[in-house]
């Protein structure tokens, strides 16, 4: 990955903020997508929850769809949140919103 941690930062900081979506990402930050390349790699981080456990949003918005109503339990099921824990601030907001 060549995305510079300051934009990386962002991403994340968004998704806690409940951005899901390129479009939600730009309204929620001021981040600037400066080529095609960034773009892409900017799309693959806004799927994904968790780095450690290698975990997407999709499989979390599945935990809590089928039940699991907070972090420890999106963890045992998906294992999202189990290892640094720099993340569980954005599957707080999944268990929120529900998406
Ligand atoms: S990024 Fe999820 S535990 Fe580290």
């Amino acid at each position: 990955m060549t995305l510079e941690m300051n934009k990386y930062l962002q991403v994340r900081k968004a998704q806690a903020q409940g951005a899901r979506t390129i479009e939600e990402l730009k309204e929620i930050s001021d981040i600037v997508i400066e080529n095609e390349e960034e773009l892409k790699e900017v799309e693959a981080l806004i799927k994904s929850a968790c780095k450690c456990k290698n975990v997407a949003i999709g499989t979390i918005v599945e935990a809590v769809k089928n039940g699991a109503d907070t972090v420890e339990k999106v963890g045992e099921v998906t294992k999202a949140g189990t290892g640094c824990g720099r993340c569980k601030s954005i599957i707080s907001n999944i268990i929120e919103n529900k998406r």
